[in-house]
């Protein structure tokens, strides 16, 4: 915690209270109120945490005016150019770009950590074929703290890094394994001799039958997503991870709750519902009638993949995402793919519409990203699964960084009751 340089007053019932304000190395200061309920007997009011800092973090910072994203202070533009998914994975966990010497030794160990307990295929096989991928992640991510026992106690550094190995590890196997289960197809082995994007993608799409040729712009193309989707502050399913892991409980328990949360079409499960968007509104001409029904306050639906909490301009991982989709669907010969059409247009016609404008709204990760992954081969089912892959790392960066944090204490904000005061029970005889 860097030291208070200067302090904010609160006047309220004529006492006034000190209260300090650090500033950060980026972004708004803050004004610590740790003392406040205990020094005024008040109460912070910030629903959805709009104005609340929870921590403090050195992992990633966003300008939400700037539309920059740092992770380790290198921008995310740089990254998803220059570096690739598991030096991500080693910057974010360690807090440098790793030497060659350390980038090779943590590929291999996490290329040996990708295989799953043999008896976790009965966890997928007792789902229902039709379950979503998402429900089956979460509950085999959390059953992981059934069978890696030795890497379950949060206070042992060491087993705390074997848990971090192996859940950025067999993330790809989980979710390859919950897709060919819906699809009634084999479980493919992940395989020692591919990288990380390709061993993905070959355990999604090989059969033994017939084995999957790794196309390298594709799995360039993959791997650039998994970047993309690599960690992102304190949104709602890293807070969620804190505040799981802030009571003690195994990080694979943890990364589970992230999982969940993460399901939610308001969040990570954009992405599937703005293709399922892009698929009902069909062709350009219907997008005055969608545009119409996202303004108006009666109508609950929402451009899905448009609009963000923090970023106020634009998201630059979706400006990093729409050059990566023109790319691989000419690639795949599929530019015309009639969804991609209808996302450019809608896109185009949004932005040019004042009401986006003035609430400043406009395409976030989710919007191209669900158009590369169906071009790519993935129902839509598997885009939100992709994405909790991909963020498996800023969440056990972030749950590394809160147990190494000398002021964590457990989770437990108060509220402003607006319920019943006390009265007495009523006999039934008497309602
Ligand atoms: C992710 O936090 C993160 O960093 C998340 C994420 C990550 O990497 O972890 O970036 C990933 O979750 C991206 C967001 C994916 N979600 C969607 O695309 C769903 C559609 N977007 C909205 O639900 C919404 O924009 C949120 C949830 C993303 C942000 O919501 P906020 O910050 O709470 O904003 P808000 O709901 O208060 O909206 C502000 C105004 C409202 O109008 P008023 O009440 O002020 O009149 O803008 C309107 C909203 O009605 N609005 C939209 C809109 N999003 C907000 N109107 C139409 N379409 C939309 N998409």
């Amino acid at each position: 915690m860097t030291e208070a340089k200067k302090t904010a007053k609160l006047e309220l019932d004529g006492e006034t209270y000190e209260l300090p304000v650090y500033s950060p190395t980026a972004g708004p200061d803050v004004i610590d109120i740790r003392k406040l309920f205990a020094q005024a007997k008040v109460f912070t009011y910030d629903p959805g945490f709009t104005s609340t800092a929870s921590c403090d973090s050195t992992i990633t910072f966003i300008d939400g005016v700037k539309g920059e994203l740092l992770h380790r202070g290198y921008p995310i533009d740089q990254l998803a150019e220059k570096s690739h998914y598991l030096e991500v994975c080693y910057l974010l966990l360690y807090g440098e770009l790793p030497s060659a010497a350390e980038l090779e030794k943590f590929e291999q160990t996490i290329t040996r950590h990708t295989m799953l307990h043999e008896q976790m295929q009965n966890f997928f096989r007792g789902f229902r074929r039709d379950a979503h991928p998402m429900a089956i992640m979460v509950g085999v991510v959390g059953a992981m703290s059934a069978f890696y026992h030795d890497s379950t106690d949060p206070n042992d550094r060491k087993q705390r890094e074997i848990a971090s190995h192996r859940l950025i590890a067999k993330m790809p196997t989980i979710a390859a394994w919950a897709y060919k289960y819906s699809i009634g197809q084999p479980f493919v082995y992940p395989r020692n001799d591919l990288d990380y994007a390709s061993n993905f993608l070959r355990m999604c799409f090989a059969v033994p039958a017939e084995d999957y040729e790794v196309n390298p712009i594709l799995s360039r193309a993959m791997d650039r997503i998994f970047t993309l989707h690599a960690d992102h502050e304190q949104n709602a399913s890293t807070s969620t991870v804190r505040l799981a892991s802030s009571s003690g409980a195994n990080p694979f328990a943890c990364i589970a709750a992230g999982i969940a949360c993460l399901w939610g079409p308001a969040h990570g499960g954009a992405n599937q519902a703005c293709l399922e968007m892009l698929e009902e509104i069909g062709t350009p001409d219907r997008i005055p009638e969608y545009i119409a029904r996202a303004k108006d306050k009666e109508d609950p639906f929402r451009l899905m993949g448009f609009g963000h909490r923090v970023y106020k301009n634009f998201d630059p991982r979706a400006t990093v995402m729409k050059q990566s989709a023109d790319e691989v669907l000419e690639l795949l010969g599929v530019e015309n793919n009639p969804k991609l059409q209808v996302a450019k247009a809608l896109e185009a016609e949004a932005l040019a519409d004042p009401y986006f404008a003035e609430k400043k709204l406009f395409p976030n990760v989710d919007f191209y990203s669900g158009i590369i992954l169906e071009a790519m081969g993935f129902p839509t089912s598997m885009f939100t699964p992709i994405f909790a892959l991909s963020r498996t790392v800023g969440w056990i960066s972030q749950w590394e960084e809160q147990l190494d944090d000398p002021q964590l204490k457990i989770g437990r904000p108060r509220q402003l009751y607006q319920g019943e005061t006390s009265r007495d029970y009523v006999e039934i005889e008497n309602r």
